[in-house]
């Protein structure tokens, strides 16, 4: 892609604040997002706002959005039966029921005494409702079911909750996000707490914000989970990344979560 006129400064000053609003690089005017009091950021701002005209366009069109391919492959494993069990998740749930899990996951299971996203709530009631395989974080079954389900909740205010049994996984996560690693020996808050708004390569760095995701990479011409994302900026930095679904991941997806909540739940967002 070589959309990105913008360079660092002048993306910087094409955010202009005017009344509650923003100028994005690309003319359009977008809502600020003022960020929590114990924010390390003054304002919130998912990825979309820092991408060029045409992959706004392609986002906001559900028939140009590639990523809805994707959700079509949810869609219809939806109701195919799998699994010992001969169950379909329209077997126990409607898709309406999904509306809203978005925006509150990753959660503290009681029952499973541990950090849960919807890859792993997939997965689980792929295992113990339906007797049937888990999925593959980036198979295209996962991303699919994870893009649909994620997308009941599109439009909604991400509000994950850090505290009680949360707020140690939330701690691990900040200490993760914080760590300097690698052969550059910087951290994710280097590229997206310092530098966001900057040109890197041929990427305007973002805030590094999870709110669209599964996202459709222009890229990677397919839909992304999020801890393949991490692992892409583990070895940017050329550090050993970790397993998608490890403890270290989901850690870090929570605190990740919190430093989104206010944004608006995009899946399938599409990104350069
Ligand atoms: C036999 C019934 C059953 C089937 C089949 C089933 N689930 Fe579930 N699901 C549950 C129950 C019960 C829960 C409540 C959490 C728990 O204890 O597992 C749940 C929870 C969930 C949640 C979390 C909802 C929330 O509000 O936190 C998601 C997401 C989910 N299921 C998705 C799926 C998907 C996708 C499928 C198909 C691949 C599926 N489920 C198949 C019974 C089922
Ligand atoms: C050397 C710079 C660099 C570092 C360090 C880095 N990233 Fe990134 N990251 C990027 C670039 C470049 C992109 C693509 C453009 C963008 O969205 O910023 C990206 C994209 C992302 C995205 C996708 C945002 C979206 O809207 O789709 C997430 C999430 C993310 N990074 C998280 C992290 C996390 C968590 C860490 C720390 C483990 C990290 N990054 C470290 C450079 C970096």
């Amino acid at each position: 892609m070589n959309g990105l006129k913008i360079t660092g400064l002048a993306a910087t000053i094409a955010s202009i604040v005017f009344a509650g609003y923003a100028l994005a690089a690309d003319g359009k005017k977008e809502p600020i997002k003022p960020a929590a009091k114990d924010h390390p950021l003054d304002e919130i701002w998912s990825g979309y706002h820092f991408t060029t005209k045409e992959t706004k366009a392609m986002q906001d069109d559900d028939f140009a959005n590639p990523g809805m391919t994707w959700f079509d492959i949810g869609e219809t494993n939806w109701s195919k039966k799998d699994g010992e069990a001969g169950k379909s998740c329209a077997s126990c749930h409607k898709p309406s029921d999904m509306k809203g899990v978005a925006a509150r996951y990753p959660i503290y299971d009681d029952k499973l005494k541990k950090l849960v996203n919807i890859e792993e709530r997939i997965n689980n009631c792929r295992k113990v409702n339906m007797k049937a395989k888990p999925w593959k974080y980036d198979s295209n079954d996962m991303l699919g079911m994870a893009i649909f389900v994620n997308a009941q909740s599109r439009g909604m205010t991400r509000n994950v909750k850090v505290d009680g049994p949360a707020a140690e996984h939330f701690k691990k996560g900040k200490e993760f996000y914080y760590q300097r690693r690698g052969q550059l020996d910087m951290s994710c808050a280097h590229c997206h707490e310092k530098y966001y708004g900057q040109k890197i390569r041929m990427n305007v760095l973002t805030q590094g914000q999870s709110n669209g995701f599964p996202v459709y990479r222009l890229k990677w011409q397919k839909p992304g989970s999020l801890h393949r994302r991490f692992k892409g900026c583990n070895k940017q930095v050329r550090a050993k990344p970790f397993k998608t679904g490890s403890p270290e991941y989901l850690a870090l997806e929570l605190y990740l979560a919190w430093r989104g909540n206010g944004l608006t739940i995009e899946t399938p967002a599409v990104r350069n």
